[in-house]
């Protein structure tokens, strides 16, 4: 669905074997790029596999910090690196549109401020919900899923 409302770029980092990427790729309009970014070679190589006769769409075997070299996104997909997870967490300034989306799953449901995770305070989930560039909003999607789903800033 948000992939429908980007108008030239999409960026999606942990490609696995491409199947989050079919659906950025079946939701995109006409003449969007799509861009995927998987670290593991031969997860890497099966979706380059699947999508070689898509034009629009590119897989990259790299680490997800590749996805600067073709930036700016409307739509950024964090689902394998820089989410604020543990490997770094992606500069939406540099990688977001002004009014470009940002989106980060697998989180689980929080009712707690500062959001919190297996009793600690959940760290990557506030850096998204704070961000100074960011509107973020946490959805919850499921009993156990919740997404961040943000928005860059026009008025920076
Ligand atoms: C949860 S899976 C992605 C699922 C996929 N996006 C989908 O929707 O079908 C995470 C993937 O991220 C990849 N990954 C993890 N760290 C990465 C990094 N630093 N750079 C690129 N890919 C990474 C993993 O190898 C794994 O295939």
């Amino acid at each position: 669905m948000l992939a429908g409302g980007a108008r030239r770029r999409i960026a999606e980092t942990g490609t696995e074997c491409g199947v989050g990427l079919a659906w950025l790729a079946d939701g995109a309009g006409p003449g969007v790029e799509l861009l995927s970014v998987e670290q593991d070679p031969a997860r890497a190589k099966v979706a380059a596999d699947v999508f070689a006769d898509v034009p629009q769409v590119r897989v990259l075997c790299a680490d997800w910090t590749e996805i600067y070299a073709h930036a700016p996104y409307d739509l950024l997909v964090l689902d394998g690196g820089g989410q604020a997870k543990g490997n770094g967490a992606a500069d939406p300034e540099r990688l977001l549109e002004p009014g470009g989306v940002l989106v980060v799953d697998d989180f689980t449901p929080s009712r707690t401020w500062p959001p919190s995770y297996a009793g600690r305070t959940d760290t990557a989930r506030l850096h998204w919900l704070a961000h100074p560039a960011l509107h973020t909003v946490d959805l919850p999607l499921a009993a156990d899923l919740s997404a961040v789903v943000a928005v860059r800033r026009t008025n920076l």
